[in-house]
């Protein structure tokens, strides 16, 4: 027998309500916006935080910029040797580092982290996403959303840049500062391209000072006196 019968579901007509979505999900949808320099440790949270979620019985996804990067924001010889553009249509769709390019990274990372809270998932960005006004862009995107604010809670992964360049875990600060001793420059974040601190974050974060454990307690107790999640 059928495990659905026509008979006897209920069809309400016209959209699902956030109310609905809650209620089928246990949960609401947020995005939680990591914001840090390169090796300040914002994935390895993200990630963490994810992980802690899921044990707990949430519905939570990390969108990372080193993946992101490798696929809806990929570079122009990505798209190029591997999604068969030609050379104009990579040039034109493909990112890379200028500040334009790193704009359109994060509108369209603010779009998809949006869609994916709306739909009530407790989505975790990792983005560097260095300039002050595109992630403020992205924080409108929520709390001005059409159907109702969705929340929006960044944290700053206030890494000092020593610390970050010591651990260097992709060698990419030693080719910079090569880049730039060699007068060529790279336009890589902290080095040679501004990062601009938020001025007003929701929570800030050391990862030279804290544990990974105690930044994921920080930012799931940040969550829980919210509301956000069940505590
Ligand atoms: S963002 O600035 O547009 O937000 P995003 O977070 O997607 O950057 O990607 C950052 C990652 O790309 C870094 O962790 C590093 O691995 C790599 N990367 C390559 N070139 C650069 C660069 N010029 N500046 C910063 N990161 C770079």
């Amino acid at each position: 027998m059928a495990t659905f019968e026509a008979t006897k579901i209920t069809y309400h007509p016209g959209t699902v309500t956030r109310e609905e979505r809650q209620k089928a999900l246990g949960q609401q949808g947020v995005t939680v916006w990591f914001t840090g320099l390169s090796g300040s440790g914002k994935s390895t949270i993200a990630v963490a935080v994810e992980q802690v979620l899921i044990q707990r019985g949430h519905a939570a996804y990390v969108l990372d910029g080193d993946n992101i990067r490798f696929g809806l924001n990929a570079g122009p010889k990505i798209l190029a040797d591997t999604r068969g553009y030609g050379e104009d249509q990579a040039k034109r769709f493909g990112l890379g580092f200028s500040a334009a390019d790193r704009e359109e990274n994060i509108r369209r990372i603010g779009e998809v982290a949006k869609l994916f809270a709306d739909a009530g998932l407790i989505t975790l960005t990792s983005f560097i996403s260095p300039y002050r006004k595109d992630r403020d862009a992205a924080r409108k995107v929520h709390e001005g959303n059409k159907a109702g604010a969705i929340p929006f809670v960044e944290v700053f992964v206030d890494t000092p840049i020593g610390t970050c360049e010591q651990r260097d875990p992709k060698g990419l600060y030693k080719q910079a500062r090569e880049a730039v001793a060699a007068g060529k420059g790279m336009g890589f974040t902290g080095v040679d391209d501004p990062y601009e601190a938020p001025t007003s974050p929701e929570l800030t974060l050391n990862m030279a000072t804290q544990s990974v454990e105690e930044g994921v307690a920080a930012v799931l107790n940040y969550l829980a006196e919210r509301g956000l999640i069940r505590a």
